[in-house]
């Protein structure tokens, strides 16, 4: 029996090896701090692990979902964009439940796209969005998010034939890995390049609850027009730690989303009823539980900025999500950096290449751990003396 070559054809899991290594160092004993990883360290907030609770106990949640999830949390996720965007969203034509916002990404190009056609993807960017690619046989052109464009992507320095043959076009602010974030002019800008070259935008608002120094990131389907043109994508993931609960929806162009509410019939039957029904208890429940996770990564962001200002390390503040990229000290590669920081100070970073070629000369660093740790993990890092 053989693979098929499509299955053959997906990306090999670049941070595979690093986890491996991650996990041998721990079973040795070793005190590794784990900086590498984008796992919300904080549990989900009580009302919410009530809600299922609650739910669970009624028989009716045992049953198949309705196939295109709970007209409820179709409704909350509505009522979310309106209350926190302003952006009108119709609950019956514009929302689609996901199983997690990472099964979405990799549906898309199945939905949209033929063999063969062209998507545009960031570079450096969230791994599996290449897998979509990969899936459905498309071909991908990866567009480079650099420093001295704020990590925002120059739509005038894309090649014109990679636009013109580019059908569809994958964005994500706050972003993974840089932390950068977008603001309003941005997206009007993304909704007149996809208009005047018939590209189809997907704005991946994975982080969206996270915004710093009083900055709260703006919604792509604020801008006028956007939802012509594209969806944006928003997980319960890390607004409401719930990332092992697999919950998130997609809103927006209503052909669009009748596309992913298509394949999504023929995949699945929608998630658990009672993980849904918690789901609409955090999108329409009081909301101080995010307010106090951001302000809790800003004091940890704050905390690695100061640290890395101690030790010498000249770093930029990310404006937003949980991590910072911070460069690679002179005469290292992202990877013999990292592999450094495993050997001589148990402390885990991800390498910057893992998330594309622009990625090189970084690393990514997740505010995931207490304050103390941090301060510690940079405490190490300062005695190689790598930033005098
Ligand atoms: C940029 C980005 N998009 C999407 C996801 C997927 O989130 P989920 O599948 O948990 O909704 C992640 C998770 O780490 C992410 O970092």
């Amino acid at each position: 029996m053989e693979y098929s070559e499509r299955l053959k054809m997906l990306p090999v899991q670049f941070f595979a090896s690093l986890v491996k290594k991650v996990n041998k160092a721990i079973a040795e004993g070793r005190d590794i701090i784990n900086l590498g990883q984008g796992n919300p360290d904080q549990p989900t907030p009580n009302h919410i692990v009530k809600a299922l609770q609650n739910a669970v106990e009624d028989p009716n949640m045992h049953k198949y979902s309705p196939f295109r999830g709970l007209q409820e949390l179709r409704e909350a996720a509505a009522h979310f964009y309106q209350t926190h965007y302003g952006v009108e969203i119709d609950p019956n034509q514009e929302v689609a439940i996901l199983f997690g916002t990472k099964t979405g990404l990799v549906e898309l190009p199945l939905c949209l796209l033929n063999e063969g056609d062209l998507m545009l993807l960031p570079d450096p960017g969230y791994p599996d969005y290449l897998s979509g690619a990969v899936l459905a046989n498309v071909k991908y052109h990866l567009f480079p998010l650099k420093a001295e464009n704020q990590f925002l992507p120059d739509f005038k320095s894309i090649a014109k034939e990679q636009v013109e043959a580019a059908k569809l076009m994958y964005l994500n602010y706050p972003n993974n890995p840089t932390g950068a974030t977008a603001d309003l002019a941005f997206f009007e800008e993304t909704v007149r390049f996809a208009k005047e070259n018939h590209i189809t935008i997907l704005h991946d608002f994975a982080y969206g609850a996270i915004g710093f120094d009083g900055k709260k990131p703006v919604s792509f389907l604020q801008a006028e027009g956007a939802k012509d043109i594209g969806v944006e994508m928003y997980t319960l993931s890390k607004t409401y730690n719930m990332a092992g609960w697999r919950v998130g929806f997609a809103v927006g162009n209503a052909k669009i989303i009748e596309a992913l509410n298509l394949i999504q019939d023929h995949l699945y039957v929608s998630l658990f009823p009672a993980i849904q029904k918690a789901a609409v208890s955090a999108l329409t429940e009081e909301q101080t539980c995010v307010v106090e996770l951001v302000a809790r990564y800003e004091k940890r962001r704050n905390a690695l900025l100061a640290a890395c200002q101690e030790i010498g390390w000249k770093v930029e503040a990310p404006a937003g999500s949980f991590f910072a990229w911070l460069p690679v000290p002179t005469g290292f590669t992202s990877e013999q950096f990292a592999e450094l920081l495993l050997e001589k100070t148990d402390v885990v970073v991800a390498p910057g290449n893992g998330f594309g070629q622009f990625g090189e000369g970084y690393v990514r660093v997740g505010f995931l751990v207490d304050e103390d740790r941090i301060i510690e993990a940079v405490s190490r890092i300062g005695k190689l003396k790598l930033f005098l």
